[in-house]
């Protein structure tokens, strides 16, 4: 048994690319298995600061493969211009550090403006998207007339089939009343990714099986997370594919057997970017205090759409619901060190629903729209955490918030980390 499954266990933006850097450096294959460049993983390492979108965090450690599983949706072209920013900035990507699964879908040119289309209609009640083409990129998956990965192998044919999508979507652009694309002009850019990235492509599947025989250790780098999972999230303010621990599986093409631990990764307070319910968040002064001011690539604005995120206490109804559709093994903390200062912090420990104590957040979103969160408050702490490295040395109230965590969500707390830089990790022996 030697995957371990990394997992967001809120609405993503928990710190998972930071935890992904620290696992992947006892990981021989880095591999994601969901979503596209809607995600942003932040890496800081040294005095550099990597901005991930598609690309593993794994490939920062030279002895890592890396893998696009076949799950994802890639925008071909911000694949390119990524793999030459990290080549820019020293970190080889050859197709010997980084395999693109000839399954995985192509966002088009036309995915990206449907989106837009799609919010525009929807109006004051817009998802929020990152307009990264997601969600019209798995509906054409699902829909079975998606382009995949592997068809830009034949660039060509994957050409005009490109042009063909984009002429169909046009349609539906003016209907929107939004500018329709010149198919030749949108698909130029498209067609260089393609015979740049064709050498990258792979069966990953086959790939990681074979590796997985042999006894590699494999790291599935989840993105998004558990709230924003199109079965498991709160529907329809979700992302379009699954980025818990079951959509490792699917999205990369190996039995549960070889899986060892899921690591669940949770910011030690709430964060949401982008439209939907979110049952703890704040207003004013603590939310801004939560939040930052922009200044930090750590404070919480989006790394891929730079909007600033909505901000509340810790829902550990949330957590557990993630605990128990993902199978957490063992939990990481993250951004502990943000909560220096408070005088007191809350947890929510339950909802409240028309007089009635809930345990778990409602499944419709009418009535999770409703719900009013049940707080426990806790003492906080004064001192800044940033230098410490022994769970010993946490102050003691800071180690009660995470034992009640772990109490709350019947989860062992093994990591947390106290600021940005790599060794800024707190391991629980
Ligand atoms: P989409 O994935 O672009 O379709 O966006 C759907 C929802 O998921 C929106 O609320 C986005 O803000 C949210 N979302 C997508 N990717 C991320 C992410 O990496 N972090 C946080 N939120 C995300």
């Amino acid at each position: 048994m030697t995957a371990t499954i990394l997992v967001g266990a809120q609405w993503g933006d928990e710190g998972k690319g930071r935890v992904a850097d620290w696992l992947a450096s006892e990981s021989d294959v880095v591999a994601r298995f969901a979503g596209g460049d809607n995600a942003g993983h932040t890496v800081y390492v040294g005095d550099r600061v990597y901005k991930l979108h598609l690309i593993p965090s794994g490939i920062l450690h030279e002895h890592v493969t890396c893998v696009l599983g076949n799950g994802m949706v890639v925008n071909p072209v911000n694949l390119v211009r990524e793999i030459e920013e990290l080549e820019r900035s020293g970190v080889r990507v050859s197709p010997e550090r980084l395999v693109i699964s000839t399954r995985a879908h192509v966002i088009t040119p036309a995915h990206i403006a449907l989106d837009m289309a799609s919010e525009k209609a929807r109006g004051a009640d817009a998802i929020g998207t990152t307009l990264r083409g997601i969600g019209p990129a798995y509906l054409d998956k699902t829909g079975r007339q998606g382009l995949r990965a592997g068809d830009m192998a034949d660039v060509e044919s994957f050409a005009d089939a490109l042009c063909e999508r984009i002429e169909k979507a046009n349609a539906t652009l003016v209907e929107h009343g939004l500018e329709p694309l010149s198919p030749r002009e949108a698909a130029e850019n498209y067609i260089e990714a393609a015979r740049r990235l064709s050498p990258f492509l792979r069966d990953t599947s086959m790939y990681l099986n074979a590796r997985l025989r042999e006894g590699a250790r494999v790291l599935c780098e989840g993105a998004q997370g558990t709230m924003l999972d199109i079965d498991h999230g709160d529907y329809p303010f979700v992302t379009s594919s699954s980025p818990t621990s079951g959509g490792a599986l699917t999205g990369l093409g190996f039995g549960p057997r070889y899986v060892e631990r899921v690591v669940g990764v949770a910011k030690c307070f709430s964060t949401r970017v982008g439209a939907g319910p979110m049952p703890t968040e704040l207003e004013g002064p603590l939310a801004d205090r939560l939040r930052g001011t922009g200044e930090n690539f750590w404070d919480e604005f989006g790394t891929t759409t730079g909007r600033p995120r909505r901000c509340g206490w810790l829902d550990a109804v949330m957590l557990r619901y993630a605990a128990q559709v993902n199978g957490f093994t063992e939990m990481v903390i993250t951004k502990l060190d943000v909560l220096s200062g408070f005088d007191e912090l809350k947890i929510a420990v339950a909802y409240e629903l028309d007089g009635e104590r809930l345990e778990n957040p409602p499944e419709m979103l009418a009535a999770l729209r409703r719900v009013r969160p049940l707080y426990e408050t806790l003492p906080g702490w004064q001192e800044a955490i940033g230098g410490v490295r022994r769970w010993a040395d946490l102050p003691r109230a800071a180690q009660a918030y995470l034992e009640r965590i772990e109490t709350l969500v019947g989860v062992p707390v093994t990591t947390v980390s106290v600021g940005p830089e790599r060794d800024q990790l707190v391991f629980r022996s």
